[in-house]
């Protein structure tokens, strides 16, 4: 086989073969298939597409280049969420212990926040000594134990995609809806899970800034698990505005508590009952969404859910306290409002500008090795479609010196726009793909 002849074929708008793909993902990894070869190719991939089954071969070729997680010695059907990235998106750290109090195994490997994305890692060592460096034994031990264990990625999933994701980030070739979905599920098929629950986010704050293309990304992902032997459902939701009220670390691990206490802010708990309804369903603890969504609000509403994230917290050697006391958390010195300019109903709160000046103020990064304030970030008082009065504080700033506060209220006046339309309900689950 020569590479020369495949990516001609790709550019001639043909399918590669199930032989191909495995041959040039090989060659990748081991050196065979240079870097200019392989950026060639995803150019082609960029204009010609792939079909279902090259996708799902795709996908499995790169989940199978590196290590391969096996959680088959832990009983029960072992149900992953991922949520393609939004701002100020806390429900991985909602949805776990809420799952698991329902009898759900979450054995959950997570990221890193980057850009105006956060990451739950990050969240998550914000609560005082929680560790998410665990052991390989410990994690199993506690998932065994307690239903629910969530540490950073160590193992080395997927490197075929780690390589091609940077290729793809210098080349103008990330934008392809075959090339994102199998790049999402090479990761969640070596991570082992049986059954996945995405969150595909559209929108302002979203990689995916129209329906029709979420739409289209959420039909690829379902059918690749689908044709690698796994279960997948994919929620489409709106991202255009930050979720909940809090972007930032701590901030975040706050809403989090407030939600597993059944007083969290609607759109926050709505989705946490959507996503996770289907989890159940998927894990066999239901027979229909409608049942596991009842389920979901029982454990809320009688303390299941704050009780299993206290054993989680604890498991994992942080303060369990934080989730009866919250000034336990870290705090910043300096609280500030950016006002609300006018008069009217907020029509737009730009998501992915709200994220970018609370990474500004040091909740998260713009490269690697920035590091993270867990304390700073920001608040929404008022959500999209509100009625807001001139003067009234809409975006508290939560910083740690004067001079960042001030610079943080500068920027979020072009966050934000106040009009004339009537006070209106913004739907936040758009469609389901099953
Ligand atoms: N996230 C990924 O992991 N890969 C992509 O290609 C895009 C988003
Ligand atoms: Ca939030």
């Amino acid at each position: 086989m020569r590479m020369y002849e495949i990516i001609q074929k790709k550019r001639y708008g043909q399918a590669l073969t199930k032989d191909e793909i495995r041959w040039l993902i090989e060659g990748f990894v081991n050196g065979e298939v240079p870097d200019y070869q392989m950026s060639a190719l995803a150019m082609a991939i960029c204009f010609r597409g792939m079909d279902a089954e090259e996708t799902a071969e795709l996908t499995m070729a790169m989940a199978e280049s590196g290590h391969q997680l096996d959680w088959s010695d832990i009983p029960g059907v072992k149900v992953d969420k991922h949520s393609t990235g939004g701002v100020g998106d806390t429900t991985t750290l909602v949805l776990g212990p809420l799952v698991a109090a329902a009898g759900v195994p979450i054995a959950k490997m997570s990221g890193r926040g980057l850009g105006h994305t956060g990451g739950t890692i990050d969240k998550l060592e914000s609560i005082p000594g929680f560790r998410t460096d665990i052991s390989m034994e410990a994690f199993r031990r506690q998932v065994r134990e307690i239903q629910i264990a969530i540490a950073g990625q160590t193992a080395d999933l997927a490197p075929a995609d780690k390589r091609l994701y940077a290729l793809r980030d210098v080349t103008a070739t990330v934008d392809s809806i075959p090339l994102i979905a199998s790049s999402i599920m090479s990761k969640k098929l070596a991570s082992g899970a049986d059954a996945i629950v995405l969150d595909v986010k559209v929108g302002d704050g979203a990689f995916m800034k129209h329906p029709d293309d979420a739409r289209q990304l959420a039909e690829a992902m379902v059918s690749i698990a689908k044709r690698a032997g796994r279960r997948a459902v994919a929620v489409l939701t709106r991202m255009d505005e930050p979720l909940g009220f809090a972007v930032g670390n701590a901030l975040e691990v706050r809403e989090a508590i407030l939600t597993l206490r059944n007083q969290g802010p609607a759109d926050l708990t709505e989705l946490c009952l959507t996503l996770g309804a289907e989890m159940v369903v998927q894990g066999g603890k239901a027979r229909t969404v409608d049942e596991a969504r009842d389920l979901l609000r029982r454990l809320l509403e009688n303390g299941e859910a704050i009780q299993k994230f206290k054993d989680f917290v604890a498991a994992q050697g942080g303060d369990a306290r934080v989730a009866d006391d919250l000034s336990l958390l870290p705090k910043a010195s300096v609280i500030k409002s950016f006002l609300a300019p006018a008069d009217g109903v907020v029509e737009v709160l730009r998501a992915q500008a709200i994220g970018l000046v609370a990474m500004r103020l040091g909740a998260g990064r713009a490269k690697q090795s920035d590091v993270i304030d867990p304390a700073v970030g920001l608040v929404l008082r008022r959500k999209l479609g509100q009625t807001v009065v001139q003067g009234e504080p809409l975006i508290e700033v939560h910083a740690n010196s004067e001079e960042a506060a001030d610079a943080a209220i500068e920027q979020l006046r072009a966050c934000v726009e106040i009009g004339g339309r009537d006070p209106f309900d913004a739907p936040l689950v758009l469609d389901v793909v099953r």
